[in-house]
């Protein structure tokens, strides 16, 4: 096989199982994509943080331009705006491949890293950045280019599911909740993100710009969030047979007057009845209504948040930018014939 050197910013909650699977798995990997994913090194603050995974001390550095220089593919799981901006657009510079699940980062930067990658034909990765775990960019994206969308309905920040849950089936307060999702892996580094409805402004922002095929700037997605929510009112919802979700809502409008196409966009936390396919998301899950005028009702659901579940979703990320290497690339010859470089990527495309 040859060789393709992936950096990895970040061994956090998602970063530190990315890093785990790629060096479990990485035969599954090559034989998967026609190419060995080589794990050269993992940029952090601290070398020396103790970490949930066992991950090889030879890899840490805390000089991640240096790994991103010289790197095919560059995950970035660092979280914030900079320098994780800063470093993606070093590594899309260089012509390498870069995956994120950083919502924030695409939500205020995304039109300048877009464009950065396409200026140098680079990819930029991001299936992660919604919903955890559930595939719901590349339906957007790609399976409903040819549709057209008109709303989506969900739940899309597992942290403030997970404590609303908690709040409603134990009395849980929003303090004690948030402590248990910030311990499970779930919450931002700053929770405030989370429970302020910013991540899911972002991710609204993200999901719309997508379906709509528009930018949708953050400032004008609406946003509450739970942090004014009372044990008081989740128990009064339950008295009335409902429940409290912090609900995105993203619809295409048109204005009643002039009749002018728009678009909005919403975060905040409302009442729905316990009969409502959404009132059945527990804990740190999410769930994605869409609605698409050919394709009609759609339903994504699953993970919403958690290291190992999220490191499903840049995995996939991971692969596709490994085999657009591959089959799209010059290659790297594994037998040579007469001097020459003998190039099989007839065995890779077999591989789907
Ligand atoms: P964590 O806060 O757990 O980990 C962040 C990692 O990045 C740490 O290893 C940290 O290093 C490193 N890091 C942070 N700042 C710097 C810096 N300036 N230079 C070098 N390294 C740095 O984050 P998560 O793993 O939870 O999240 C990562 C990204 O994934 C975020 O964008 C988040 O929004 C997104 N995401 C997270 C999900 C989740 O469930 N947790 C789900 C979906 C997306 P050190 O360890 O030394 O402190
Ligand atoms: N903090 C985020 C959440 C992580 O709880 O949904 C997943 O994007």
């Amino acid at each position: 096989y040859r060789n393709l050197r992936v950096a990895l910013l970040g061994a956090g909650s998602v970063g530190s199982q990315v890093a785990r699977l790629l060096l479990e798995q990485g035969d599954e990997f090559a034989s998967r994509v026609g190419a060995r994913l080589e794990l050269v090194g993992i940029a952090v603050r601290d070398v020396d943080a103790p970490r949930d995974v066992d991950l090889p001390r030879e890899l840490f550095t805390t000089d991640a331009t240096s790994l991103i220089l010289g790197a095919d593919i560059v995950v970035e799981l660092m979280g914030g705006i900079e320098p994780a901006r800063g470093y993606v657009l070093e590594a899309l510079n260089s012509g390498a491949d870069v995956i994120t699940a950083n919502k924030a980062l695409l939500a205020t930067h995304g039109p300048e890293l877009f464009e950065a990658a396409e200026q140098v034909g680079a990819q930029l990765y991001y299936e992660a950045a919604v919903a955890g775990a559930i595939p719901i960019i590349r339906p957007l994206r790609d399976s409903l280019a040819g549709d057209t969308v008109s709303r989506i309905l969900g739940i899309v920040n597992g942290t403030t599911n997970f404590i609303l849950d908690r709040m409603d089936a134990t009395g849980e307060t929003l303090a004690d909740a948030l402590a248990t999702a910030t311990h499970r892996g779930y919450a931002e580094a700053d929770p405030t993100a989370d429970i302020g409805g910013y991540d899911a402004a972002q991710k609204a922002a993200i999901l719309a710009s997508l379906a709509f095929h528009t930018t949708v700037p953050l400032e004008q997605v609406y946003r509450e969030g739970i942090t004014a929510i009372t044990r008081e009112q989740v128990e009064s919802a339950r008295e009335a047979g409902s429940v409290i979700k912090l609900l995105a809502i993203c619809e295409r409008l048109t204005d009643p007057e002039t009749g002018e196409e728009g678009v909005s966009a919403r975060v905040y936390p409302a009442l729905i009845s316990r009969e409502h396919p959404l009132a059945a998301v527990r804990g740190a899950h999410n769930a994605v209504f869409v609605q698409a005028e050919a394709a009609g009702d759609l339903m994504f659901y699953g993970a919403g948040a958690g290291g190992v579940e999220t490191a499903s979703a840049v995995l996939g990320d991971v692969v596709s930018a490994a085999r657009r290497h591959v089959v799209g690339g010059p290659g790297v010859a594994e037998s040579t014939h007469a001097g020459l470089p003998v190039l099989d990527i007839g065995r890779v495309v077999t591989r789907y």
